[in-house]
């Protein structure tokens, strides 16, 4: 009698440096709706092609409740972090737009393009800073332009205090960069939050023009939500994008700097870098786990039953290299030719990212001015030996040494 199988492994393994995992483009060719095995022995459902994964993620019979038994949990403090109370990131209709929409208005299209001078000034002073120190003997970026750009920007968002930008940045490094401990991340994670609560209290007796001011003033103190959720939503906000951020600022230098006509034609129109970072957030699904959702009732998908309590992972990452919506999708190309379907870096459906604007804003800024302002920024190392994030981990550089 045949051995029965165990279904493979999630999260596959990058072969090498950003390179997506080869099992997803094995499954989008002979079994795109299939099961996988996580780290706690469990057994959800993996999508890896596009058409599918739009299909789960405006299923309304799937939930995003991590509450809810056999929702695809990705790691042991993830199944711990489930029981707190939740966010509107992980809630269903209703409460889910319920929640979102108090703090959806600051980040529409609109809103984000008033805040382009915000962003370029910000950027620019980053970089001010970067070339006072020089560039001859090797600088890290992630240091010096990927960390502080997206914290300051959302720091300013909140409404903290500029003094205090340097000190929080460094704790929300702390926080999401792997290599601190599990207390040093805890309690990183402890003086974000303490910090927030006490913000919060402030804004309560003197409100200010910042998203925090406005939960307190339009949600709090009416009664529609809870201190303790509004410190919880700013500090999602805080956290949610940040890590993202900071890979794709890194991901997007080394890109062009591997495809160096294109990097030409950027630096001859920064008007290209709305393409270019379209295209990078195609080709590097910067947050690829985070599109997961359980069945509330049994439902079919691509020839499969998938029952109630039974968990999926809509596989961004593959949808994004999905050969039957981007041709030659392992080539890097920001002229490509776009059809009518998106890329799903940014998710799809209720939950897409809420900061989406901004995140393309702050990454269209950094690219249109960064090698304007550094038109001889190289690698300091050979490509080779640049370190990326663990293989089974979100895509990402974790120490980028240049000059300028
Ligand atoms: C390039 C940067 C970013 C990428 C690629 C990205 C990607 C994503 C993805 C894939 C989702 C969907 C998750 C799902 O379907 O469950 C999402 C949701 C979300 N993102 Fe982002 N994100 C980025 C930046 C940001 C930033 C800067 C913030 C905050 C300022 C942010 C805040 C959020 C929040 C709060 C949600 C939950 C939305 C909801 O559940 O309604 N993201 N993001």
């Amino acid at each position: 009698m045949a051995a029965i199988s165990s279904p493979p492994k999630f999260p596959f393994a990058r072969p090498a440096a950003a390179e997506p995992p080869a099992e997803s483009a094995r499954l989008r060719a002979t079994e795109p709706v299939s099961r996988v095995e996580l780290w706690d022995g469990s057994h959800p459902w993996l999508v890896v092609k596009h058409q599918d994964a739009c299909s789960v993620l405006t299923d309304q019979r799937l939930s995003k409740e991590r509450t809810r038994p056999g929702f695809p949990e990705m790691s042991a403090g993830g199944k711990a972090a489930a029981k707190n109370k939740p966010t509107f990131v992980d809630m269903d209709p209703p409460q889910h737009m319920q929640q979102r929409g108090m703090v959806a208005p600051i980040f529409t299209k609109e809103r984000v393009e008033n805040l382009r001078p915000h962003i370029q000034a910000t950027v620019d002073r980053i970089l001010d800073a970067m070339v006072a120190a020089g560039g001859e003997t090797p600088v890290d970026l992630v240091e010096k332009l990927a960390l502080p750009v997206p914290s300051y920007i959302i720091y300013g968002i909140l409404g903290v205090p500029f003094e205090d930008l340097a000190y929080l940045t460094e704790q929300n490094a702390i926080r999401s960069n792997g290599s601190a401990t599990a207390t040093e991340a805890s309690s990183a994670n402890k003086e974000l939050l303490d910090y927030i609560g006490k913000l919060v209290d402030q804004r309560s007796s003197e409100p200010k023009e910042d998203l925090i001011s406005k939960l307190v003033v339009e949600q709090v103190k009416p009664g529609h939500i809870d201190k303790s959720d509004a410190v919880q939503m700013a500090f999602l906000m805080l956290v949610a994008g940040n890590a993202t951020m900071v890979n794709m600022i890194n991901l997007g230098v080394v890109t062009l700097l591997q495809h160096p006509d294109q990097l030409a034609d950027l630096k001859t129109d920064p008007g290209l870098a709305q393409v270019f970072v379209e295209e990078l957030c195609r080709f590097h699904t910067g947050s690829a786990m985070a599109t997961r959702r359980v069945a509330k009732v049994d439902i079919m998908l691509g020839g499969k039953l998938i029952k109630a309590g039974e968990g999926i992972i809509a596989s961004n990452q593959s949808a994004n290299r999905d050969e039957d919506v981007f041709p030659n999708p392992d080539v890097f190309d920001m002229h490509r030719k776009r059809g009518d379907e998106e890329a799903l870096g940014y998710g799809w459906g209720e939950h897409r990212c809420v900061a989406e604007w901004l995140a393309r804003a702050e990454l269209e800024i950094v690219f249109a001015t960064l090698f304007k302002r550094l038109p001889n920024l190289r690698l300091a190392i050979p490509f080779e030996e640049i370190k990326y994030s663990s293989p089974t981990k979100d895509v990402g550089i974790t120490e980028l040494p240049i000059l300028f």
